[in-house]
């Protein structure tokens, strides 16, 4: 039996997936969950111990392990190459400290940017296989799990293979966008007959997802931190300010349908004319202003790679990934704005999704004949981590008579009641979602109705700012009364616009512009959630929750029942449920 271990080696959302002897995806997560450190930077895919446990609960004793990374050989190459580096370029800001485009912004002029990517990939993960395997020498007993091959694949590619053979589609055109790969920040892959084929690869150092760090770093935020996210939120309290826009557009050109980036000079020359307008307030509350343009530049800039993408793929489908995917903001307007007419992005279009892409192209490599997984698991599911155990509830309820064990209906039914009367209930159920979006096992949940919700959730357990919009998950089939244009969104990739005659009633799940960036729930991806939001449904003609991520502000999402206890005795949450446990103040 041969199994397929693949490691998302970044400095950054570090990860790693198992793929089973049949191609299926046994388990995926991303570091940051098990350490509880956000985003896990410059960790390995497998912190020590982890392996252990999952190759005891998926692989036979005597099994072969494949190790397949998410960087090709030429990424060692390209750290050598400092010297070429410039301003937009990762590995610059480690060799050119001067240049570092985060040094134009004052507070985070002191900090370092870049970890060791080199030394991620050295740590790339399968060192407790060894050790485990070493135990078992002399023994006579079979190794733990032999590592036969190891395989390293080109970034794009592993972001490609995620997306498109976890993708609903046969034949698609991918667009990658990301920060940087190898050899530029954008590629474009097309899927034929379930076979992947390079279409062209951006060569260069110039970077969309790089501008949208520049802006956020700019705008008071952290983009090491992923702070992306807020520029989404901010923007649409901003205006497009046409200097600030001017400015922007000075970092690149279009020529003959593709960018070309600004050189280092006017980067920093840039950066530091619109640091000199910058407000005094910006760390502190963010610069709208100048995320609304960021955010404007942002979807010019995917506009021409979009453009590109279909001159040179046409095809109806479109798949983004790349760290750029998660742009929900963008994502939810790119059919309107390209000839494409049908969207995937995945649960985990990040580097962390390229645990799966490494694996998946191992896999492809043993099996020619394989063109992606079976039909009915595609698209992929996003709930491929770890579960957690009920034994702390049981432990709870020995000491505190408000634990109890309802069963599913039970715990559904109470949550639903608490919810519908203003309650703020943590959902935990079934296996962790992968990716950065709490899709209902690893959620807060709240009524949207009340206008005061959001506000209410920032107070009691978020402590998030304002400006940021909370997210509503929707029974998929009541989608197109509540949304214009609806699309299905089953992980929270696009943003979609409210329909007027309904804002006024889930005030809280209504962003300043008017959107949503939601959630399409339904019974065959999630029974459970489904469940809960009928039952909500009925009792408030509501099939709508306000749902935002099991953790607190600064850390990942949950890992164990232990960390849920934890938040619920230490936040304003009215209730707790842990699979068919519930607990309640
Ligand atoms: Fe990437």
């Amino acid at each position: 039996m041969r199994y397929y271990l693949g490691l998302a080696t970044t400095f950054h959302d570090p990860a790693l997936a198992l793929i089973g002897p049949d191609g299926g995806v046994l388990f995926a997560e991303g570091a940051e969950r098990v350490l509880q450190y956000k985003r896990a930077p410059n960790c390995e895919p497998d912190p020590a111990g982890r392996m252990v446990g999952l190759l005891e609960k998926y692989v036979p004793r005597g099994s072969e392990i494949v190790v397949a990374s998410s960087w090709g050989a030429q990424f060692s190459e390209f750290l050598r190459g400092q010297e070429r580096s410039g301003a937009f370029d990762l590995m610059a800001l480690a060799g050119h400290p001067t240049t570092l485009n985060r040094s134009f912004v004052p507070e985070r002029a002191e900090r370092i940017f870049i970890a060791d990517l080199a030394l991620a990939q050295a740590r790339a993960g399968y060192g407790t296989l060894l050790a485990l395997n070493q135990e078992t020498r002399g023994t006579g007993q079979p190794a733990r799990a032999e590592i036969v091959a190891q395989h390293r694949f080109p970034h794009h590619l592993a972001h490609a293979a995620y997306a498109l053979w976890g993708s609903p589609f046969r034949e698609a055109t991918a667009l990658i966008v990301d920060g940087m790969g190898e050899t530029g920040a954008a590629a474009i892959y097309a899927l034929r007959d379930g076979r992947i084929a390079e279409v062209r690869r951006q060569r260069g150092r110039g970077s969309v997802g790089f501008l949208y760090g520049l802006v956020t770093d700019l705008a008071g935020f952290d983009q090491i931190k992923g702070e992306e996210w807020k520029i989404m939120g901010l923007a649409p309290y901003g205006r497009p300010d046409p200097e600030l826009m001017g400015l922007l557009r000075r970092l690149y050109a279009v020529e003959n349908g593709r960018l070309r980036f600004a050189d280092d000079a006017t980067v920093q020359a840039v950066a530091a004319e619109i640091l000199a307008r910058r407000p005094a307030e910006a760390p502190e509350s963010g610069w709208a202003d100048l995320a609304r343009s960021g955010q404007e530049i942002f979807c010019e800039l995917m506009d021409v790679l979009v453009a590109e993408a279909h001159a040179l793929g046409p095809h109806e489908n479109l798949v983004i990934a790349g760290g750029c995917g998660l742009n929900s903001s963008y994502n939810g307007r790119v059919l309107g704005r390209s000839p494409f007419s049908r969207l995937h992005v995945p649960s985990a279009p990040g580097d962390d999704g390229n645990a799966i892409g490494a694996a998946w192209l191992a896999y492809a490599e043993d099996h020619p004949d394989w063109t992606g997984p079976a039909p009915e698991a595609r698209p992929l599911s996003p709930y491929l981590g770890s579960r957690v155990s009920t034994e702390p509830m049981e432990r709870l309820a020995e000491q505190e008579p408000r634990a109890r064990r309802l069963g599913h209906e039970g715990v559904t039914r109470e949550a639903a009641r608490i919810l519908s009367e203003g309650g703020l209930v943590g959902w935990v159920q079934g296996r962790a979602e992968f990716g950065p979006r709490a899709l209902g096992n690893r959620s807060i949940l709240a009524d949207p109705r009340p206008a005061g919700a959001k506000d209410a959730l920032n107070a009691k357990v978020k402590y998030r700012e304002g400006f940021r919009p909370f997210a509503p998950s929707i029974l998929a089939e009541a989608g197109p009364d509540w949304f214009e244009d609806y699309a299905d969104s089953p992980y929270m990739e696009r943003t979609l616009v409210w329909r007027d005659s309904v804002r006024a009633r889930v005030p809280a799940v209504v962003h300043a512009d008017g959107t949503g960036r939601l959630q399409s729930v339904t019974q065959a991806r999630n029974p459970a959630y489904a469940g809960l939001i009928a039952a909500f449904a009925e009792i408030t003609g509501v099939p709508i929750l306000l749902n935002t991520s099991f953790n607190v502000m600064g850390k990942p999402i949950l890992h164990s029942a232990e960390d849920a206890i934890l938040m619920f005795y230490t936040t304003g949450l009215d209730a707790l449920v842990v699979e068919d446990w519930i607990v309640v103040k």
